[in-house]
């Protein structure tokens, strides 16, 4: 995995019922949810995202369906597949983000740090790269 970008394996709660995944602040997630959205009906050949944040932290989680999430820190890039309701992944680094490949089903939550702020997003990618640069120790 990039820096920046951790999986998660959420406690499945599986009888014969089903299964439950339960998420609690600073428990689950190292860190409190203020806020939560939801992809769904997303065409199979979509591209979303395309930005980075400056600071922000989420949580993205196929809960139904799949995706696919491009990760790029700048210098290297990883695809994780999503797609299981019990499996996450935390990004909280400076990356450049990218979700494709959705199923018909595909119901995408994340689970994020602060309230939406327009003005956290960076669309540009030279510009994401330029903080890149800036940020190199
Ligand atoms: P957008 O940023 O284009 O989604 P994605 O990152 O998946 O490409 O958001 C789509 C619309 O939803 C846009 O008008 C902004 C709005 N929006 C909110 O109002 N609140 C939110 O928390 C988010 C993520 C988006």
């Amino acid at each position: 995995m990039l820096t920046g970008v951790e999986r998660i394996a959420f406690t499945g709660h599986a009888d014969a019922r089903g299964a439950l995944v339960a998420i609690e602040n600073n428990r689950d997630l190292p860190y409190a949810i203020q806020r939560i959205y939801y992809i769904y009906g997303a065409a199979g050949d979509a591209v979303r995202g395309k930005h980075a944040h400056k600071d922000l932290k989420q949580t993205l989680v196929c809960v139904a369906g799949s995706c696919d999430i491009l990760l790029d820190n700048g210098h290297e890039l990883e695809i994780v597949r999503l797609d299981r309701p019990d499996a996450g992944i935390y990004i909280h680094g400076l990356i450049w983000r990218e979700m494709m490949h959705f199923s018909p089903d595909c119901v995408l939550l994340a689970l994020v740090d602060r309230p939406y702020d327009p003005q956290d997003y960076i669309h540009d990618y030279n510009e994401f790269r330029s903080l890149v640069e800036e940020e190199k120790p």
